[in-house]
């Protein structure tokens, strides 16, 4: 063989089409949406297998019987497969690759081929499980998301990945797979506890900390109405992080992550290592706000961040209603092993995204922990500071 033509490499796209769809009532006066979103397979109506987050399911009593109102008003055009399934909400749903044994099974018991639908109605966790389920059965049948969470609204659930956690680590295991659609729905998120409705909002900040400095300013503006859950105030700002992560992943030019920087994980190397530090007692959007918290405050030590746009962070956060210190944040060893994590997920060298100021990100591949750990503790003593505040009001 010659040199020649002893390998061919051959550039290749993969054409993907993103749906996002924003409705108030999916089962109800906006269930057009989600049926144009069913494509006829040939001759066949389209099979639709839908998986409910326990907790949504208990919270919303009627929902399975809307889905099947939903299904058998329409089954001129779709095809209800076997019961409605629930699985576990929360991560416990990622914590047991049993359940995913147990999805797949039920998938293959109901003959769903590639040209099917699985619809997840549920919270990030949920998404992210089921999702996986979905992108391995077949080698990947059509998925439509409805996330019920503020979190997987403005960030998860227009995401194009899934996981469940493995050997004690988070998303170990997991695919790349462009969800067939996605609807946020507003209703769903009428019975979401206020702690998880809270959560989201530290993925909105930070992604307007990354890429829209005139948002971040709305948000802070709004926090409080945001906080009380005022419709109003919080619509648009789901919308717009909604937005801005999905056009990151679309136009961004790695929706892979094949590059050595992942932007969207802001805060993330260790908010990441923060949840199973707690045993997942903190949860993501949690851990978020914190990891956001600390890493704006170290950029503002080492990468001239404004000291007082630091300030306005870590108020925002907090009058968003988050918590912004937990005890196992001052186990600096075992955090830090968080970094190494971080980097061996992506493989290459370690890559974090830290912020020079609001709207604009620079990649940096060493942590300075001296600093790192002054800035733990700078967010740990304006937390302190804050609720001394409210105890002396
Ligand atoms: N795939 C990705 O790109 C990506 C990105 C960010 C986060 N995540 C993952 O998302 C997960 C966090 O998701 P989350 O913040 O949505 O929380 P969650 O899924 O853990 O849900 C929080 C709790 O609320 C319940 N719940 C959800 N919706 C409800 C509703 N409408 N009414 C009543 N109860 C409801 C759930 O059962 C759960 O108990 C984490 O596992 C995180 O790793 C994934
Ligand atoms: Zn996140």
């Amino acid at each position: 063989m010659t040199p020649e033509n002893s390998s061919i490499d051959i550039d290749f796209q993969v054409p993907c089409v993103h749906r996002l769809r924003f409705t108030n009532d999916v089962f109800g006066k906006d269930q057009e949406v989600l049926l144009n979103l069913l494509e006829a397979s040939g001759e066949r109506r389209p099979r639709m297998q839908v998986w409910v987050d326990e907790q949504v399911a208990k919270a919303q009593p009627n929902l399975s019987m809307r889905i099947r109102g939903f299904a058998s008003q329409h089954a001129d055009c779709v095809d209800l497969v076997g019961n409605i399934q629930t699985c576990p909400g929360g991560e416990a749903v990622k914590n047991d690759i049993h359940i995913v044994e147990r999805m797949l099974k039920v998938i293959n018991a109901a003959d769903l081929d590639r040209r099917s639908y699985i619809v997840v109605i549920g919270g990030g966790a949920v998404l992210d499980a089921v999702g996986f389920a979905a992108a391995i059965a077949h080698r990947g049948i059509r998925l439509i998301r409805v996330p019920t969470t503020t979190l997987a609204q403005a960030d998860s659930g227009v995401g194009v990945k899934n996981s469940v956690n493995l050997f004690a680590k988070k998303n170990w295991v997991g695919t790349f797979h462009v969800p067939w659609g996605v609807i946020n729905d507003e209703e769903m998120l009428l019975t979401l506890p206020d702690r998880d409705f809270r959560n989201g909002f530290s993925e909105a900040v930070k992604v307007s900390l990354l890429k829209d400095a005139e948002e971040f300013s709305r948000i802070e503006q709004n926090a409080e109405r945001i906080r009380n859950r005022e419709m109003d105030a919080v619509r648009p700002v789901i919308r717009r992080s909604a937005q801005l992560h999905i056009e990151h992943i679309t136009q961004g030019g790695d929706p892979f992550e094949a590059l050595e920087a992942r932007p969207l994980d802001y805060g993330h190397w260790s908010a990441h290592k923060l949840e199973p530090m707690t045993n997942f007692e903190l949860r993501h959007g949690e851990a978020v706000a914190i990891g956001v918290a600390v890493d704006t405050v170290y950029s503002s030590l080492v990468h001239g961040f404004p000291k007082e746009d630091a300030q306005r962070v870590l108020n925002c956060l907090r009058n968003l209603g988050l918590t912004l210190d937990h005890p196992v944040l001052h186990e600096t060893e075992e955090l830090f092993g968080g970094l190494e994590e971080f980097r061996q997920h992506l493989g290459g060298r370690l890559t974090l995204t830290m912020l020079p100021e609001i709207g604009r990100k620079i990649d940096v591949h060493e942590v300075d922990r001296p600093k790192m750990l002054q800035a733990i503790e700078q967010v740990a003593e304006f937390m302190s500071e804050s609720a001394k505040a409210v105890l002396n009001d």
